[in-house]
């Protein structure tokens, strides 16, 4: 069998002390695959961004084991001593906006994070270039960013997540804003992408739109998650 690209057990976090005290997660167990495109899914407050940020190392925990592709990365306290690198090498996180650099052009913001994780320049923008062109945006590489539409540079977005070879990706809301059709396609795009790089995907989300298409769902509430088959609706 495989090694889980994320393992977490009896994750908590615990924001403030004393009486202001907010137990955000109560005890997080979950197992995802590489290849996976997961769903993370609850109502507003259930700690589903404060799960992100665990994951992320944006945020420490307060207890429980947290492994990202076989590595240990928090046992009741960080195993990592750098958290930057970990972030910049080992994580991609897609938000709700595409927050693309307006000054660089569409390789450059794709190909950023690679230079500066201190990968050969020539290899970084050609490995921006393949993604762009799997994300069918390769025609416009050499375009500023601000003259994508919103479809497009989320696409860039995407592409960016997925230029370090991150065996994880965060994608909080990413679909929020967009309609259906594009919504629906970038859920197929992040499929695809999980398949072709076996890349593990969670997907934060509200969108009725696109629930219906994980094979796999992690509903949070109250700090706990329990695990759900989707109905893995073809996209
Ligand atoms: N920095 C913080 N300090 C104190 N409490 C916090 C902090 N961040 C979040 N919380 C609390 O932790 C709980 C979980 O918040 P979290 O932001 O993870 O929820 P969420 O599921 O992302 O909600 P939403 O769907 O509204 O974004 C909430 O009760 C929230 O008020
Ligand atoms: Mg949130």
């Amino acid at each position: 069998m495989d090694t889980p690209a994320i393992k977490l057990t009896g994750l908590k976090k615990r924001y403030g002390t004393g009486d202001a005290a907010v137990d955000a997660l109560k005890g997080v167990d979950m197992t995802i695959w590489p290849g996976e495109v997961v769903g993370l899914v609850g109502p507003s407050g259930s700690g589903k961004s404060t799960l992100l940020k665990c994951l992320g190392a944006v945020i420490e925990p307060t207890a429980g084991h947290m492994e990202l592709a076989g590595e240990v990365i928090y046992d009741g306290v960080w195993k990592i001593s750098d958290l930057r690198a970990l972030r910049r090498d080992r994580i991609g996180f897609v938000f709700q906006a595409p927050y693309l650099i307006p000054f660089l052009d569409v390789t450059d913001n794709v190909a950023l994070l690679p230079m500066l994780a201190g990968r050969d320049n020539a290899a970084a923008r050609k490995r921006a270039l393949d993604l762009l062109t799997a994300l069918d945006v390769r025609h416009r590489a050499g375009a500023q960013v601000s003259q994508l539409s919103g479809g497009e540079q989320q696409r860039v977005a995407i592409a960016r997540s997925l230029a370090n070879h991150a065996p994880v990706i965060l994608a909080d809301e990413p679909t929020a804003p967009l309609d259906s059709e594009r919504a629906l396609a970038v859920v197929r795009i992040l499929n695809d992408m999980a398949q072709q790089y076996n890349t593990a995907i969670i997907v934060v989300t509200h969108d009725e739109k696109i629930i219906p298409t994980f094979k796999r769902i992690y509903h949070i509430r109250d700090g706990k998650t329990h695990e759900e088959a989707g109905e893995g609706r073809p996209i």
